[in-house]
């Protein structure tokens, strides 16, 4: 049997729970749980009790916790989930950026090696132990920053081995952070140069013959799909999503980007999300608003790119789910600085306080369809983050420069700032 082991930690200022929001809709920071002068018992890797401070130290004595005293004021959040990145890859693509700042087209940059193909070539000649190196140390830096549970997704591998390749890195880079690693098969980024074959067939040899892979080896249960005119078409995605649906496999999509089209997939398919949406007109939002499938803002994008933000605010308005993601990838969106992007998303999209910590807490882990952690509640996961100041406001305010001191991931402090 397992030795059951307590922890008790407090006295916190303020514990901003993101407890009992609802998933969808505008949210005013009135409705945010906030526990002054909290206290945490964590039971193993999860939350047992949090409360008043005094209320629960006499029960946390009781069960003989490890007490962590705190000091000084901090503010405790649930750990930070990113719901949308990229962060397995090899490489650079800083020439794109450059070129891109000169005026050059997504075209030019393409013709002149650049564009999604370069990452894919240069990821394929990385050996599998490169990348999960590379893998472990983006998801450790995120990790450090507050981000406890990542979303990573393949499609730099572009055919079934190199697929594999990927999804088995960071299946090996998951046990080898303490952040938790969620895979997404993204075999469907764009067709791929070397591939003889339409884009249709090319989608069809994947679902054929790796999705019972991802299966039967347990390496991932979400499928995404990049829908634009330069990846693949609407009509090109409805078999492979089909496929992908009969199995059981969580759709997500990577929608409205440049151009409309993806989010009515997404919509149609019952997808879990529909991330980007820069391009999406009132159209799109009603559609979403009125459905099931989460927006996901990506404001790490929209500056890589110099392009327009997801319109957050509306789609809030029009009542639908919006999760912030940082899309950290080589290409668009290099920084992966989860809290600062949404701060930023939140100043140009006027989202409260509650709206922007909901899109990267609670409402990012239902884009992920996971019910066991994005509050600090009894029974979730004690991932749990500290940053040392007395009033929430104070994290979106510095826009992202204040980290937290300390995080805790399934009861077990990972990082502390001061050693
Ligand atoms: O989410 N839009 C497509 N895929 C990525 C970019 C990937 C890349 O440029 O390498 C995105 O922005
Ligand atoms: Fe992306």
């Amino acid at each position: 049997m397992t030795k059951i082991k307590f922890t008790f930690i407090g006295p916190i200022r303020q514990a901003v729970t993101l407890a009992n929001l609802p998933l969808k809709g505008a949210l005013r920071d009135e409705q945010l749980q906030v526990i002054q002068g909290a206290g945490i018992l964590i039971k193993n890797q999860e939350i047992f009790k949090i409360g008043p401070y005094e209320d629960l130290y006499p029960e946390a004595l009781t069960v003989d916790a490890e007490m962590v005293y705190l000091t000084e004021d901090f503010v405790a959040l649930p750990g930070f989930v990113d719901c949308h990145t990229h962060l397995c890859f090899a490489g650079s693509r800083a020439n794109d950026f450059a070129m891109r700042n000169a005026g050059k087209s997504y075209l030019e940059i393409a013709k002149a090696g650049g564009g999604i193909w370069d990452t894919v070539t240069q990821t394929r000649n990385a050996s599998l132990e490169a990348l999960v190196e590379g893998t472990v140390k983006r998801a450790n830096r995120h990790l450090f920053e507050g981000v406890t549970t990542i979303e990573v997704k393949s499609g730099y591998g572009l055919s079934l081995s190199e697929e594999i390749k990927m999804l088995h890195a960071i299946k090996q880079a998951n046990s080898e952070t303490a952040a938790d690693l969620i895979p997404t098969c993204l075999a469907a980024h764009i067709c791929p140069k070397d591939f003889e074959g339409s884009a249709k067939e090319y989608l069809e040899t994947i679902s054929n013959e790796l999705f019972p892979i991802l299966k039967s080896e347990n390496l991932s249960n979400r499928i995404d799909a990049f829908i634009e005119d330069s990846a693949f078409s609407p009509d090109d995605i409805a078999d492979y999503f089909q496929k992908a649906k009969d199995l059981g496999l969580d759709i997500t999509v990577h929608a409205d980007q440049f151009h409309v089209g993806g989010s009515e997939v997404a919509v149609a398919f019952g997808a879990i999300s529909a991330d980007h949406l820069e391009a999406s007109t009132e159209r799109e939002i009603a559609l979403l608003a009125n459905s099931n499938t989460i927006a996901v803002a990506l404001p790490g994008a929209s500056m890589g790119l110099g392009v327009a933000f997801t319109p957050a605010r509306k789609l809030l308005d029009a009542g639908g789910a919006l999760a912030i993601a940082s899309d950290w990838n080589p290409g668009s969106a290099p920084m992966g600085d989860l809290l600062m992007q949404a701060a930023v998303l939140g100043t140009y999209e006027k989202l409260s306080n509650a709206e922007l910590l909901a899109g990267i807490t609670c409402r990012a882990a239902a884009a992920l369809g996971l019910s066991d952690r994005g509050s600090i509640a009894v029974g979730k996961l004690a991932d749990i983050i500290f940053f040392q100041t007395s009033d929430y406001k104070d994290i979106t305010y510095h826009q992202g420069k204040l980290k937290p001191e300390m995080v805790w991931k399934k009861g077990s402090c990972v990082w502390k700032a001061k050693g």
